[in-house]
Formats: structure tokens, C-alpha cells, sequence
């Protein structure tokens, strides 16, 4: 597998790195299993489940997956299920043919078929909703689906590895993830086990970040001095190895060694670092969005009050409401599916 080994990867010598090639380092026991299991499942058309903590470099896996396949000259389409509304994910995932909602002037296909005889890597699965969660499993099951507004079967040969940090166990067992979807994606399971459980590959990581960024920034940093060294290899890394690169690449950029060993070596301050990465911390402060992205949330929530207010006014008669929005029925019906809208769970909003 190894296409550029820069030092012989025997797996039984801990103290020698396996580099898969030039970015994807696997280093120790735990991530040369993990080697291993990416050996023994590139080759075939296996979906995987990559689970682990953020950072910890699930996405690599995925990469190093794809490129040791038999697909590797093929695309790998990576989407971010997390990061788009049900509707929108939909469209992206399954494509839409010409008309399907307002706006659809042309067919688009979906990440789907472009993935065609490739491999497509689901990231953050665990954020599904149930109707894509059904749809992900027929295709899954027969490699079919349908375009949005579509009446006939795509078929595609597409490779799927999926990625979460969520428990999905626990998604299961609170009734959000589908039981039969777990088994199809959980065909094999690759855990990526978090950096303070792997704490021997630090160095290696210092030293390889250190490289590239070096390179990047055109920069020498000075070799770590022994006391950074220690402090960097207690630190907890809530953020893994995404934390560490960033650590490092600042080490580059601004050459702040004491910054760095005050800030993660004392307790309370490695504490506050901990908090600042930590996913429950930061689901608590609003990321900052790109303005495009500010203005389409707006337009989401603002539309969403529209239609509810036209549902309440027509007692939910979907027709009039469209009429009143100067809409056409097919809009408004994309609309109420869109947002989720049912009579049942929102009869009562939108009359205030
Ligand atoms: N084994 C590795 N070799 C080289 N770089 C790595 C390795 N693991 C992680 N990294 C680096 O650490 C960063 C985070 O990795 P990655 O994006 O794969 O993590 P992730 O688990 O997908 O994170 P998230 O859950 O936040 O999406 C990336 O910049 C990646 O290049
Ligand atoms: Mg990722």
C-alpha cells in the first residue's frame, strides 16, 4: 500500500513512522491497526463508518481509503451533511430535475452521480433527518435513487464511507438514527481513537507540521526547546490533531514558544483552551458566517413565518396560502416540505 514510504513501515517497530505517502501519517500500535484495516478494506467496496472525536483525523482515513482503492482515479466527493438544511442536502446529495421547485430552471445532478464509479464520503452522518436517512438506505441497498421532481431511478456505482462524531449508538437508542441504516453503513467500523490516547505519535506530528508549515510560510522555525516538547506532549488536545497543527503552524508563523507553553502548559489556561475547542462549548457561541450564508439563513427564516402566517390565515388550504404569497401550489408545497411544516405540529404557529 505504501506508495512513498519515507521510512520502512514495520509494523512491529513502534519507533518508526509509517507514512501512507507525504500527508497521512500512522504511527504506534493503535493508528498502524487502523493502517492495517485500511489494507484490508480499500480494496473492496465495503462502506465504512469512521468514528472519533473532532480532529482526530477521520477525514484522512477516508482519503487514504479512497486512495488505495481500485476507484483512486475516480472522483471523491466529500459532503458535509451538517452543514445544510434537510431540503438543501436533498438537492445536493440527489441532484433535481428541470421544475421540480422555483428556481429549478435546468436538471442538476447530484453529488451522487458525480461520485459515479468513485467513492463518496458522507461527513457528520449522524445529522441526518429521517426522510434522507431512508432515502441514503435504498440507495445503499440497490444503488438507486431518485432526482427531486425526478419519476424515474438513477443508478449509480458509487462507494460510500461515512464519518460522525456523534454516538450513533446513542442516536439509535433516542430513536434519531435509523437501526437498519447503522448496519448498512456499520459494515466496518474504524474508531479513531483521540490524540491524548495516542500520545507517543505527538513528536511526530511536531516534527511533520513543523515541515509543512516551514515550507508553506517559508519560514525555519528553531527546533522546539525540551520544555515546549513536555508541555506539548501533557497538553489533553480536546482538539486533537487539528488543535496541534494549529499550535504549531502559530510556533511557525510567529516563533511564540512561551506564548504556547503559558498557554497550554498551566492548568487553569490549558482548562480555558479545553473549553474554546470543546464542541459543547462551542455549539453555545455562533460561529461567524460568511455574509452570503447570513443572508440566506435570514431569507429561510423569514419565508418559513411567511408561509405559516398564509397557512393560519387560509386554515392550512395550501392553494389559497400560495395565492396569497403570489406563489404557485408547487412552490409553496416544495416550500412546506422544505421547512418541515405539518398542520399537526404547527396548525397553531404563524396565527400570533
Ligand atoms: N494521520 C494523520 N496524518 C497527517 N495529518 C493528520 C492525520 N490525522 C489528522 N491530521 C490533520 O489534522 C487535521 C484534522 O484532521 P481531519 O480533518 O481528518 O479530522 P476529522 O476527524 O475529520 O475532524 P472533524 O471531526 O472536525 O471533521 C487535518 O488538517 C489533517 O490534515
Ligand atoms: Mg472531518
Amino acid at each position: 500500500m505504501a506508495r512513498e514510504d519515507r521510512c520502512s513501515p514495520e509494523r512491529s517497530n513502534e519507533a518508526k513512522p509509517a507514512y501512507l505517502n507525504d500527508s497521512f501519517i500512522f504511527f504506534g500500535s493503535k493508528m498502524n491497526r487502523i493502517r492495517e484495516l485500511i489494507d484490508q478494506v480499500a480494496k473492496t467496496d465495503v462502506t465504512v463508518l469512521i468514528q472519533g472525536e473532532s480532529g482526530v483525523g477521520k477525514e484522512i482515513v477516508a482519503r487514504a481509503l479512497h486512495l488505495y482503492s481500485l476507484r483512486s482515479e475516480k472522483p471523491l466527493i466529500k459532503i458535509n451533511c451538517a452543514a445544510l438544511p434537510e431540503e438543501l442536502l436533498e438537492s445536493e446529495l440527489f441532484g433535481y430535475e428541470k421544475g421540480a421547485f422555483t428556481g429549478a430552471y435546468r436538471k442538476k445532478p447530484g453529488k451522487f452521480e458525480t461520485a459515479h464509479s468513485g467513492t463518496i464520503f458522507l461527513d457528520e452522518i449522524g445529522d441526518i433527518s429521517p426522510s434522507l436517512q431512508a432515502k441514503l438506505l435504498q440507495v445503499l441497498q440497490d444503488g438507486q435513487f431518485s432526482r427531486l421532481g425526478g419519476k424515474t431511478d438513477t443508478h449509480v456505482d458509487v462507494r460510500v464511507l461515512v464519518a460522525t462524531n456523534k454516538n450513533l449508538e446513542e442516536a439509535i437508542r433516542a430513536g434519531r438514527f435509523r437501526e437498519d441504516l447503522y448496519y448498512r453503513l456499520n459494515v466496518v467500523n474504524i474508531s479513531v481513537p483521540p490524540l491524548r490516547e495516542r500520545r507517543q505519535e505527538i513528536p511526530i506530528f511536531v516534527t511533520h507540521f513543523l515541515e509543512k508549515y516551514g515550507e508553506k510560510y517559508n519560514k525555519r522555525a528553531s527546533d522546539p526547546s525540551p520544555k515546549l516538547m513536555r508541555v506539548l506532549t501533557r497538553h489533553r488536545w480536546p482538539g486533537n490533531i487539528r488543535e496541534l497543527e494549529n499550535v504549531i503552524r502559530r510556533l511557525v508563523i510567529l516563533g511564540d514558544e512561551e506564548a504556547i507553553i503559558e498557554e497550554l502548559g498551566s492548568e487553569g489556561k490549558a482548562k480555558l483552551s479545553l473549553e474554546k475547542t470543546n464542541p459543547q462549548y462551542q455549539t453555545l457561541i455562533p460561529p461567524v458566517l460568511p455574509l452570503k450564508e447570513v443572508s440566506r439563513r435570514a431569507t429561510m427564516i423569514a419565508e418559513r413565518e411567511a408561509i405559516l402566517k398564509a397557512l393560519a390565515q387560509t386554515n392550512w388550504n395550501r392553494k389559497r396560502a400560495a395565492k396569497l404569497m403570489n406563489i404557485s401550489y408547487k412552490a409553496i408545497l416544495y416550500k412546506i416540505r422544505q421547512y418541515g411544516l405539518t398542520k399537526k405540529n404547527h396548525a397553531h404557529s404563524g396565527s400570533e
